[in-house]
């Protein structure tokens, strides 16, 4: 354990003075009370930033950006919350001398190895022995300038040439294998990469840790198009992005950022000025890379190729940022084209104009389903009409859910109101899946009653808008909170167990709880270790932290928060049975729905007497 107290933490906070801490990255000049500089978060050309001493905040007017001195290092600086206190106690001589991730080993030789690699691979492609390599770039257009930019090389088809190399400097022949640039064979130690022009992979901090090595004169039959190095000590696949340490500062400026598939895309796109892009290198996105995402923008393009396996990377991709409250939007190229294959064929302008039209992820959706589907075959129109339905369920807002069924309605020409009763259906079958799977787990449903406390419920279909600060997301928030500075908020969570609204409230609540049952204690840069695989509840802990609340509560002011919580779900449930009840035409069932308002009204009514 790190042992870092809360107080240091606040202490560092406190001591950190935010114009200090902004003018020693970007100049300020005082005018007035305030200061004022060209604002790092966008592409500013006159100061729209002031910074204010005596309310400890920045605020860009143009672009809205603004927080407190913590937002600002962890957003210039793409660091997560402990990681931007550790930097802010560099700066004000309080040194926390632990890192929020396990010790690092020293891997400066590695990255020296590829360093030097690099400068090899390079070397080769202006040599006599390179020429054809060079030809063959050039025929993709890929001039000498991009060449340079991305560091592009060539390994020879000698089988040892860089492993001797590297061994007369003096690197060990187990290291070169250990981070895949040499291969052990009977013969001896040999170079991994044969006769493949070489793309170096860089990791986000901007070291070179691996390559792509592609074929360029052998047979595509024959040999994989790419070999990339394998997963090392310093290179984690799932954890990087193809050119994500160039995109970090273009997409400050931009405010957005493209994913597309390869990285040959990628350097297509840069070398025509469309520099804010990063690439899967071919995977499924994994949720760390969702996060490095998120922490770039919230704004983001999906530009996949344009085949049918690009259609479903797409919708993977977009589903996978969804989670993390991205609403990514989706561009689809014609004819299988790849990005790279359609800025060659249509030109930078037509390629832009694609990205200018990029369209909603749930419109994408929509259209992706019904892709190869013949929507005049019943059974495939139903199916249709299925996944649809299950796709809008998962709409927060009401008007969108309404406006996404009437187009579908209008496109297969079916009533919006026969689309809009399945959709209430299939919520229903969902609320009575619930309500069985909590009477199994013998919560105490009242059946007889028909009503079930919705503070237990399980089913997430009204997740709150975070970016709105209403009384429940503050008292969400107000909960986190205290739960994070003191353990006995926590059992006292556990007892009550509201059902905090915002799914991703509820997953930390759930390893704040966890965390103290294990060790009777809280403490934010232990917890924020533990947390370090799950980058996504590490950020939610540092927005939560930010908050400058006050320290000092009551059990009063706590029973508050839980009673809010209490009679959101509620309200949140009437509502539902509401709309439902105004879908009905039967009666009995309208009858029964009215009941079952009634009775949770009178438990809001009894919460607010308590
Ligand atoms: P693509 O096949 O779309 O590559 O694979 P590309 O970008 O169009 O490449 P060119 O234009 O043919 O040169 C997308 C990504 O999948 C990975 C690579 O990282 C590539 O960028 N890939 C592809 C491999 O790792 N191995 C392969 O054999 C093929
Ligand atoms: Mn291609």
């Amino acid at each position: 354990m790190n042992n870092i107290s809360n107080d240091k933490l606040e202490e560092i906070k406190n001591k950190s003075d935010i114009v200090e801490v902004i003018s020693s990255y970007i100049p300020l000049t005082k005018k007035g009370r305030n200061y004022f500089g060209l604002c790092p978060f966008h592409d500013d050309h006159s100061p729209s930033m002031s910074v204010s001493r005596e309310k400890k905040i920045y605020n860009c007017f143009v672009c809205g950006a603004k927080g407190n001195v913590v937002n600002f290092v962890m957003n210039f600086e793409n660091v997560n919350y402990i990681e931007a206190l550790k930097i802010l106690g560099d700066k004000c001589g309080i040194p926390l001398n632990i890192n929020t991730y396990e010790k690092r080993e020293d891997y400066s030789n590695f990255y020296k190895i590829y360093e030097l690699s690099n400068k090899f691979y390079q070397n080769n492609l202006k040599t006599e022995l390179g020429e054809e390599a060079v030809k063959y770039l050039e025929k993709r257009s890929i001039n000498e300038d991009i060449i340079k930019e991305f560091k592009i090389g060539l390994a020879l088809g000698y089988d040892k040439s860089l492993t001797k190399l590297l061994i007369k400097k003096g690197y060990k022949e187990q290291d070169l294998v250990d981070i895949g640039l040499s291969n052990k064979t009977d013969y001896g130690y040999q170079d991994l990469f044969l006769n493949r022009i070489m793309f170096p992979l860089w990791n986000i901090d901007g070291k070179i840790v691996g390559y792509s090595g592609r074929i360029y004169n052998t047979d595509k039959k024959v040999q994989a198009k790419y070999i990339n190095t394998k997963e090392t000590k310093i290179f984690t696949k799932g954890l990087n992005l193809y050119n994500y340490h160039r995109a970090k500062n273009e997409v400050r400026m931009s405010g957005q950022v493209i994913i597309m598939e390869g990285f040959m895309d990628c350097i297509r796109a840069y070398s025509v000025g469309i520099k804010n892009v990063v690439a899967t290198m071919g995977t499924a996105l994994t949720v760390e890379q969702a996060t490095l995402i998120k922490k770039l923008s919230h704004n983001v393009i999906l530009c996949f190729d344009g085949d049918s396996a690009g259609g479903k990377a797409s919708y993977a991709c977009g589903n996978e940022l969804y989670k993390l409250g991205i609403n990514p939007k989706v561009v689809r190229l014609e004819s299988n084209l790849d990005p790279d294959e359609y800025i060659l064929k249509y030109g930078e302008k037509k390629f832009k104009e694609k990205l200018d039209n990029a369209i909603n992820f749930i419109d994408f959706k929509i259209s992706y389903l019904k892709e190869g589907k013949n929507i005049n075959d019943s059974v495939e129109l139903s199916e249709y009409i299925n996944s649809v339905v299950n796709e809008v369920k998962l709409i927060d807002d009401d008007v969108l859910r309404e406006l996404t069924l009437k187009k579908v309605a209008n496109e297969i020409n079916i009533s919006f109101e026969t689309l809009m009763n399945k959709l209430w259906k299939s919520i229903n079958d969902d609320e009575k899946k619930a309500i069985e799977e909590l009477q199994e787990d013998n919560f105490n449903v009242d059946t007889n009653k028909k009503v079930y406390t919705p503070k237990k419920r399980k089913v997430i279909n009204n997740e709150v808008d975070n970016k709105v600060i209403s009384k429940y997301t503050k008292a969400e928030n107000m909960i986190l909170y205290y739960m994070l500075h003191n353990k006995d908020i926590t059992y006292k969570y556990e007892k009550v167990f509201p059902y905090l609204p915002t799914k991703k409230n509820r997953f930390l609540a759930q390893e704040v709880m966890y965390f103290v049952k294990k060790y009777d204690t809280i403490n934010i840069s232990d917890f924020c270790k533990y947390l370090s695989d799950k980058p996504e509840l590490m950020d939610l802990v540092g927005q939560i932290l930010n908050h400058d609340y006050k320290k000092e509560y009551t059990d009063e002011e706590i029973k508050d928060y839980f009673k809010v919580i209490k009679e959101y779900n509620l309200n949140q449930e009437i509502n539902r049975l509401q709309k439902e009840m105004k879908s009905v035409s039967d009666k009995e069932t309208k009858l029964a729905l009215a009941n079952k308002i009634m009775n949770l009204k009178m438990g809001v009514c009894e919460d607010a007497r308590n």
